[in-house]
C-alpha cells in the first residue's frame, strides 16, 4: 500500500512489504533455461495464492553501483537515475524474492552482480572503521529462493554462482527458504526436458509462498 508511489515505512524507517513475490532473472537469453525455471517457480507460488511478478534484468537499463555513498543520507540510490528505480519499489514491496542466474565464468551474470550491488542502498552503516552495518530490510519476514543453472556437471564448475547471491541476501536479512542448482543444461530452453527439476522448481515456489505471513 503506497501513497504517491512511495512505499510505506514504519516509525523506524523500515519498509513494510506485502505478501507477494518478485522473481528476478539474470539471463541475457530470452526463453532460456533461467526463464523456464522462473516460470515454474512463480507458477508454484501462484498456485499457493500469492501474487507474483517476474522481471528480467536484460529488459532494464541500469548501471552497476558507482560507490558515491549518496544513499547513506538519502536511504535509496540517488547517485544514479536509471532503470533500477523501476525495480526498487518491487523489491521493497515484495516479502518474497526469487533470484535466478545462469553461471557465467563460475559466477552470476554481470546483470545479477550489478543488481545485487545496487541493493547497497538498503544497508545502514555506522561511522566506525570498518563500519558496522545492519539492513533496512531486516525484521520484515523477508524470504528468498535462489536458483543457479549451468552447463557443466559439478559444484566446482558452477563456481560462486549460488554463494554470490546467498551471502548478500543473507546480509540484507533475507531468510533463504530454498535453493536449486541445475547442472548439465546448455542449449536455450533445454531445461524443459528435465521434468524432475521443473517439479522441484514448482515445489520451491509453493514452499516460498506458504512461508510468507498471511
Ligand atoms: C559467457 C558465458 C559463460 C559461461 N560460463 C559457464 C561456466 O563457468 N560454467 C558452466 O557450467 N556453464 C557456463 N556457461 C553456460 C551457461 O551457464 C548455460 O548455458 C546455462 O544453461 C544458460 O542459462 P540461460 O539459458 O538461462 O541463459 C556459460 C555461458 C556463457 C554464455
Amino acid at each position: 500500500m503506497k501513497e504517491n508511489n512511495v512505499p510505506i515505512q514504519n516509525e523506524s524507517g523500515n519498509y513494510l512489504p506485502e505478501r507477494r513475490i518478485t522473481g528476478v532473472g539474470a539471463s541475457p537469453r530470452k526463453s532460456g533455461n533461467s526463464d523456464i525455471l522462473m516460470k515454474h517457480i512463480l507458477g508454484g507460488a501462484k498456485g499457493s495464492g500469492v501474487a507474483v511478478e517476474d522481471v528480467h534484468l536484460r529488459d532494464y537499463q541500469f548501471q552497476p553501483c558507482i560507490g558515491c555513498e549518496k544513499c547513506r543520507k538519502d536511504k535509496i540510490c540517488t547517485g544514479l537515475n536509471d532503470g533500477m528505480h523501476l525495480l526498487y519499489p518491487k523489491i521493497i514491496d515484495s516479502q518474497g524474492l526469487v533470484l535466478i542466474s545462469p553461471t557465467h565464468n563460475y559466477n552470476v551474470t554481470a546483470w545479477m552482480k550489478a543488481f545485487i550491488d545496487r541493493l547497497y542502498c538498503f544497508y545502514i552503516f555506522d561511522n566506525n572503521c570498518p563500519r558496522g552495518w545492519s539492513s533496512r530490510l531486516a525484521g520484515q519476514g523477508r524470504k528468498a529462493v535462489l536458483v543457479a543453472v549451468c552447463e557443466q556437471e559439478t559444484k566446482k564448475d558452477m563456481g560462486f554462482t549460488l554463494e554470490a547471491m546467498r551471502l548478500p541476501l543473507e546480509a540484507l536479512e533475507y531468510e533463504i527458504t530454498g535453493e536449486l542448482t541445475v547442472f548439465r543444461v546448455f542449449g536455450r530452453g533445454k531445461v524443459k526436458d528435465e521434468e524432475e527439476v521443473l517439479a522441484r522448481a514448482s515445489n520451491l515456489g509453493a514452499a516460498l509462498a506458504d512461508s510468507l505471513r498471511t
